[in-house]
Order: C-alpha cells, then sequence, then structure tokens
C-alpha cells in the first residue's frame, strides 16, 4: 500500500481551547436565569448548529441591513485600513464564518504585511474551518481559539507585530452598558501601543428600521430566538412547549437597545430535569433572550474612554445605518 507524501503546509496551523468552553455554563445560567427577578437567558446559548444556520439566514434577509451595510463599509474602506494600522495579525473576536473577514485579510494580503490570522469562536466547528480555509486560501499562520470573547481572552497569543483586533457585527451590542465596558477594557489589553481595534456598531437610527430588521417578515428572527428553547429541551432535560412562545422585538427608545424576549402564549409550568427546577409562566410572561444596542457617537467615545481607547474614525455607510470604529489605545 502505498502511502501519500506529507504535505509541507508553508502556513502553521494552531488550535487552542478554552477548559470550560461555553456550553459547559449553560446549567448555571439557565439557573440564574429562570430564577432571577426578570428571567433572561444570555444570547449566546442561541447559536448551536442549527442556531447559527439560522443566524447566517438573518444576515441575508432584506429587512437586516447590519450584515450587509457593514460589508459594504469594509469593502469601501479595507485598504485605508490595513494601510493606516500597517497590521501584520488579524484578531478577530466571535469569527463566525469569518466571510466579512476575508475583506480585511485581502486587503492586508494586498498591502504584503498579513503574517498571522487568530480567530476566536465559541462554535469549535466554525474555528476549525475557517482556520484551515484561510491557512490554504492565504498562505498565512493561523492560531485559532475556540472560546467566548469575555472569558477566554488569556488564550489570544502575544503579538508578533502591529496587530488590528476586529469585533465586527455589532456584537458588542449584545452586552449591557457596564459588561460592555468591562469587555471593552480587556479588549483593550489585547493592543500594544501599535495596535488598533476594528468594532462594528449599529448605529440608532429611525425605529421602524429597527424594528422591521427584528421581525422579518419570513420569521426567520423568531425560529432564531425560539431556538434557544430547543437548545435549553436537548441540553438540560427541559420541557419547553416551543411552539408557545412567542417572538417579541421592540426598540427601547430611552435605552437605545432593541430588546428581544420570548412570551409564553398560555400559562404551563416547565420543567428542567438537569437542575431539577420548575418555574411556572403565566400567559404574557416574558423571558429576554437579547438585547442588541444601537450606538450614538458620543455614546461609542463613552464606552471607549472608560475603556482607555479613543476614536480614532468613525466609518460609516452613506446612509449612517452602520459604524466601523477604529479605535486606538490612549497613551
Ligand atoms: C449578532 C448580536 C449582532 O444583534 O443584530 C440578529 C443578533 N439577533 N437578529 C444583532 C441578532 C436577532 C445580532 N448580533
Amino acid at each position: 500500500m502505498s502511502v501519500p507524501e506529507p504535505v509541507a503546509l508553508a502556513a502553521d496551523v494552531r488550535l487552542s481551547v478554552a477548559d470550560a468552553p461555553v456550553p459547559r455554563t449553560l446549567a448555571d445560567d439557565v439557573l440564574d436565569g429562570l430564577t432571577a427577578p426578570f428571567r433572561e437567558l444570555p444570547p449566546k446559548h442561541l447559536y448551536d448548529d442549527r442556531g447559527s444556520a439560522l443566524f447566517a439566514e438573518i444576515c441575508e434577509l432584506p429587512e437586516y441591513y447590519p450584515t450587509r451595510t457593514e460589508r459594504s463599509i469594509l469593502v469601501a474602506h479595507a485598504g485605508d485600513v490595513a494601510r493606516a494600522t500597517g497590521a501584520v495579525e488579524l484578531v478577530e473576536l466571535g469569527a463566525g464564518y469569518a466571510t466579512k473577514t476575508r475583506v480585511l485579510l485581502d486587503a492586508m494580503a494586498a498591502e504584503g504585511t498579513l503574517r498571522r490570522f487568530v480567530p476566536l469562536d465559541v462554535s469549535a466547528i466554525t474555528v476549525e474551518a475557517c482556520s484551515a480555509a484561510i491557512a490554504t486560501e492565504y498562505g498565512t499562520d493561523v492560531h485559532g481559539i475556540v472560546g467566548d470573547f469575555l472569558a477566554d481572552l488569556d488564550l489570544v497569543p502575544d503579538p508578533v507585530g502591529p496587530r488590528l483586533v476586529a469585533m465586527l457585527g455589532g456584537t458588542i451590542g449584545n452586552l449591557p452598558p457596564g459588561s460592555r465596558r468591562h469587555a471593552l477594557r480587556r479588549i483593550a489589553r489585547l493592543l500594544d501601543a501599535d495596535g488598533r481595534l476594528l468594532l462594528g456598531v449599529d448605529l440608532v437610527k429611525d425605529p421602524a428600521v429597527i424594528e422591521a430588521a427584528y421581525n422579518d417578515g419570513a420569521g426567520v428572527t423568531s425560529a432564531f430566538n425560539r431556538n434557544v428553547l430547543r437548545v435549553v429541551n436537548r441540553e438540560l432535560g427541559a420541557d419547553f412547549p416551543v411552539a408557545e412562545y412567542e417572538h417579541v422585538a421592540f426598540f427601547d427608545r430611552e435605552r437605545e437597545w432593541i430588546d428581544i424576549r420570548l412570551r409564553a402564549t398560555r400559562e404551563h409550568v416547565v420543567h428542567v430535569e438537569a437542575l431539577d427546577l420548575r418555574v411556572p409562566f403565566v400567559a404574557g410572561q416574558d423571558l429576554r433572550t437579547e438585547i442588541s444596542s444601537k450606538f450614538t457617537p458620543a455614546r461609542l467615545r463613552g464606552d471607549l474612554a472608560a475603556a482607555g481607547l479613543r476614536l480614532e474614525r468613525l466609518l460609516t455607510d452613506p446612509a449612517g445605518l452602520f459604524g466601523l470604529a477604529l479605535c486606538a489605545p490612549r497613551e
């Protein structure tokens, strides 16, 4: 039997996996979330394989403007960003399928500076697939990290030169204001003086436009939202009657965030076997599954300042729907 010659890969591909990957925190999060005075579940549990696929579908919906708008801003400005930062490595937090990332990697490759890509995501399948693909396509070193962008930043290796950290899609908006500043402070620690953060933020605009993006006509967002109940049913032996919850998403004008909930349509008791927990729901009772904050430049500057960062440039689309903030550490 002939054994194929090993192929010498130019690129070095590594993988680090956090000790306590996200699924292990589900039980604690469900216990806290279902026993709190106002019930809620953290949005990271929305993204099992099915949830990730539904989210990819959301990104293509006509009402969901953030993804395509952010991509258009990247296409227009990635070259400037690569040149201005001189970045040799891209660290992407919440990389997902890394489709928008390619626009940045292309620009860095065109500048001739690209040496390493460091994708971090909670989904192991996603990190493995995109690490292999990018190493092959770009011939660049890749250090993939399976972990949480809050808890596992210590797995990010030291910079090999000017670093660009990207957190795209508006993910930072999932965090309430205090946690958001805390997260930004930790992210800022990944940067040396020559490092930069590229942060995708959805901007405050006509509430009707925002609400339409989270209440699509095809019902994909509703399926995505209710999927978290299927995750809890499967992983913790719970019996949420998934079909009897409705998707609710509205713009909270005072807090300037989209508030996303699941509303029980009839009275019932949920039993969570793994926690030996019984939780009564009355008709009309809500369980919050996500907030998605929208930013004004002033709010953004305030959050960045609290994290020791300064807004260098705010790149936007012509209609001002979405922003890409290029942020530098303050001396
Ligand atoms: C991935 C958090 C940026 O807030 O717009 C989309 C998630 N939820 N539709 C967002 C989401 C419902 C999305 N982020």
